[in-house]
Parts: C-alpha cells; structure tokens; sequence
C-alpha cells in the first residue's frame, strides 16, 4: 500500500512560494512557532521527500551544517550535487513518471512530500501523481516571484477541499485534493 504524494507549501496571498529575488524573507518573518503543530501532524505522516535543485541549494545556503529531514530526501537536478555528510539523499534525473516507482518505494508505504519549488511539483501533477496540495497562505502580497503551481494545461477542474484553518498571526491553511 503506499502513501500519498503531497504538496506542502507556503505561498503569498498572491501564489508566490520565493520573492523576485529568489528569498522567502516574507515567509520567516512569522517564525515557526505558530506553526510548529501543522507541521509535525504533516511531517508524521511522511516517509520520503523530494526537491528541485534550487531547493537544495536555498537549503545548504542556509544550513550548511545541517540537514532537516530524517526521511530519504530526492533531489532532482541534470547537474552534479554536492552531497551532505550522512544525509540520505539520492540524486535524480529525467521524467517523474520514470522516477515514481522508485520515489514512492523509498517512502516505505508513507507519504511523499513534495518540498518545492513549484515547478517539480508541476511535474508531479502532469503526470497525475500530486495526490493533494496543503498550502499554508502568507498574509503578505509579493507582486512576483516564483509561482505556486506553474501547470500547462490549466485550469483545473474545481480542486476539493478537504481542510481549512486560520493559523497564527493571519495565515490559513488549506488542504486541497488533486486526484480522485
Ligand atoms: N515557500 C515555500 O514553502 C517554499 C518551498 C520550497 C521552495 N521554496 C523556494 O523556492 C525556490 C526554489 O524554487 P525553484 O522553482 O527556483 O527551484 P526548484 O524547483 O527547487 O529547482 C528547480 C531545478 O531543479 C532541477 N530539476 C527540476 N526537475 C527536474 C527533473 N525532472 N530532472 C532533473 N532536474 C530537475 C532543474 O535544475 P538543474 O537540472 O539545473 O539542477 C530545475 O531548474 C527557493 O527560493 C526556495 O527557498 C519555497
């Protein structure tokens, strides 16, 4: 049986996940605090994770010392990565639908956590596989930037939603079903 793949995600009001300048700033001026408990209720539920390489690179950039997931983390990138000492990260190339299998068997029957950017979980979603989007709205309008969910062939049928909560200082968050 496997798990979900899934799009947990902060964007601007206005559907920006990065600012013009590539910074999410706007996004950790609210701190974590409020939060934190979305966070490990989603986080519990996941056993693998992947990400484009300018994810990647926001995340050494920022913590070069560290590494925050647990779980195995694929990065998609055509180019040679650095690695990080004792992390599980599997480097990935080519098509999603090629690279499905072996993802969702990595997540040993949990859920998949599409980290970003919007693109590579467009990819998901071409290939009919972006189970559902938990977006977490930012009370701040950005005017452009990188888009939440860059598809090709919008728009979507009505999406369901499946949850809805005001969280801390004016954010809310949102679960929204893809397929089925
Ligand atoms: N607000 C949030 O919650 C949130 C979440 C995630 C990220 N972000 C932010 O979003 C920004 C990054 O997003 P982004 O869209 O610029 O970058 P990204 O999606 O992380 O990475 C895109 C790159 O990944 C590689 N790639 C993607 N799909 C691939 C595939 N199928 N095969 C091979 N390589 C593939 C390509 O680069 P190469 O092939 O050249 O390596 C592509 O240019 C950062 O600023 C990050 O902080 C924000």
């Amino acid at each position: 049986m496997s798990g979900l793949i899934q799009y947990y995600v902060a964007s601007s009001v206005d559907g920006f996940i990065a600012d013009a300048d590539d910074g999410i700033d706007w996004l950790l001026q609210f701190g974590f605090e409020a939060f934190q408990e979305r966070y490990d209720a989603f986080l519990a539920g996941v056993g693998a994770v992947v990400m484009g390489s300018g994810t990647y690179a926001y995340l050494r950039r920022e913590s070069p010392d560290s590494w925050g997931y647990e779980v195995p983390a694929w990065v998609l990138s055509s180019r040679e990565q650095p690695t990080i000492p004792g992390a599980d990260i599997r480097f990935a190339s080519g098509a999603v639908p090629d690279l499905l299998d072996d993802i969702r068997a990595s997540a040993g029957g949990r859920n998949v956590w599409v980290v970003g950017g919007g693109a590579v979980a467009a990819q998901f979603h071409a290939a009919g596989a972006l189970d559902e989007l938990h977006l977490t709205v930012m009370p701040v309008v950005l005017g452009a930037g990188t888009p939440l969910l860059p598809i090709g062939d919008g728009p979507t049928p009505p999406l369901a939603l499946t949850r809805s909560e005001v969280v801390g200082p004016g954010a809310v968050g949102l679960v929204y079903g893809l397929t089925g």
